[in-house]
């Protein structure tokens, strides 16, 4: 068992449910660290068929001793869903799962969200443990307890709120991203900083070389910024009662343009990237915002190698219909996250409809 020391240890602090995220390189062979996590005898590693040729084995290691199996999907958004929550809970009574079972999450978002889900469902809760290897769920899936699966009729919209016991952000893992997911991740590092730090927004744009080229300092100082601000919203509105919707700035935009392209045409963190600047538009529009600032944001996402405009092929009047599905609407009213600047994110009742198609009219016109 080695030990490895995380560069920086963020705390997400929710009482008896407080947790840490660790962050650094090497930590997925501190089984002794991680493994304390775990208060039982029976453990279930979920993962994917990308990811479990990779890591698996270095977590199996930590497992000696236990009863532990493993559940893997296939790879792709497509899969996180209910049919293989299904399967995972059948997995988790084969292995004689009791109540003090653990379930490991190693892999991106997609693992996480459903490994999550199936813990919270499995005898009404059991511990999880988040082992985060892409960007994306570093710095936003892996925490904040938001567990869930995708219908077909939109993403998400079955769900949980179930915190894990441990995030362990291996960075090392990252290595063999492949660079468009790496870029995905970093919309969510810049969704942070524009709904609520600017200095930080302001330090992502000096560093934006040094990131798109993967430094490891400005990578770990990225990471863990963007950690500490999500941690603080989660502590303070753990259940979305108010301040925690503000991390949705351009979600729901790109939940809609990623549930019109199947999953297929957009990542979700490109999804995120379009649908923060479509915000941003819409915020101008509405005569809150200034033209600077949606230039600053597209400039950075750009600097990042993100895209910034709607991909050719989408219609404003199916995107529209896509976001009246949303979570944060109320029967009848377009509840959106806008913003008056950078730093300055806002939750926005009662949109007006046409306002939002003329938007997206605009921004799908000629492509
Ligand atoms: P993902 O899980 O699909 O991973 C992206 C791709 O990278 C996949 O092909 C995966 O197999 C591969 N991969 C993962 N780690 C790898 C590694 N280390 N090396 C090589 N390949 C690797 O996608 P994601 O961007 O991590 O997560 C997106 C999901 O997260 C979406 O379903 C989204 O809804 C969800 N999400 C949830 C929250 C939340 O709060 N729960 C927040 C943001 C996003
Ligand atoms: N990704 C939004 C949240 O965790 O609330």
């Amino acid at each position: 068992m080695s030990t490895t020391t995380p560069q920086e240890t963020i705390t997400v602090t929710l009482g008896e449910r407080s947790y840490p995220v660790w962050i650094g390189r090497g930590l997925l062979d501190d089984h002794a660290r991680w493994r304390a996590a775990l208060r039982g005898k029976h453990a279930m590693v979920i993962s994917n068929s990308t990811v479990a040729p990779l890591y698996l084995e270095r977590v199996a290691r930590g497992l000696d001793g236990l009863h532990w199996s493993s559940f893997l999907l296939d790879d792709g958004e497509a899969h996180k869903s209910f049919s293989n929550v299904g399967s995972a809970l059948e997995a988790l009574s084969k292995l004689g799962a009791t109540r003090d079972a653990c379930v490991i999450a190693l892999g991106g978002g997609v693992v996480g969200d459903l490994a999550g889900f199936t813990a919270a469902c499995w005898m009404r809760g059991i511990d999880f443990i988040q082992m985060p290897t892409t960007l994306l769920s570093m710095v936003d899936s892996s925490v904040g307890g938001k567990t869930g699966v995708n219908l077909p009729a939109g993403k998400n919209l079955v769900g949980a709120f179930h915190q894990p016991r441990a995030v362990v952000a291996d960075i090392g893992t990252l290595d063999s991203l492949p660079a468009r997911e790496y870029r995905a991740g970093m919309a969510e590092v810049v969704k942070g900083a524009a709904i609520g730090d600017a200095p930080f927004f302001g330090w992502l744009e000096q560093n934006a070389a040094a990131l798109a080229a993967r430094e490891e300092t400005a990578l770990i100082q990225a990471i863990a910024t963007k950690v500490r601000y999500k941690a603080g919203v989660v502590a303070r509105d753990e259940t979305e009662q108010g301040e925690r919707a503000l991390l949705n700035l351009g979600h729901t935009f790109g939940h809609a343009l990623e549930t019109a392209g199947r999953y297929t045409t957009l990542l979700h963190g490109e999804g995120v990237a379009v649908g923060m600047v479509l915000a941003a538009r819409l915020s101008e529009r509405l005569g809150m915002s200034a033209t600077d600032d949606t230039q600053r944001l597209v400039g950075l996402l750009a600097a990042i190698g993100l895209p910034t405009t709607v991909p050719a092929g989408f219609d404003a009047d199916h995107l529209l219909a896509l976001m009246r599905l949303d979570k944060k609407n109320t029967a009848g009213t377009l509840r959106l996250i806008l913003w008056r600047g950078i730093g300055r994110a806002e939750i926005v009742s009662g949109v007006d409809e046409a306002d939002v198609l003329a938007l997206l009219r605009e921004a799908c016109v000629g492509r």
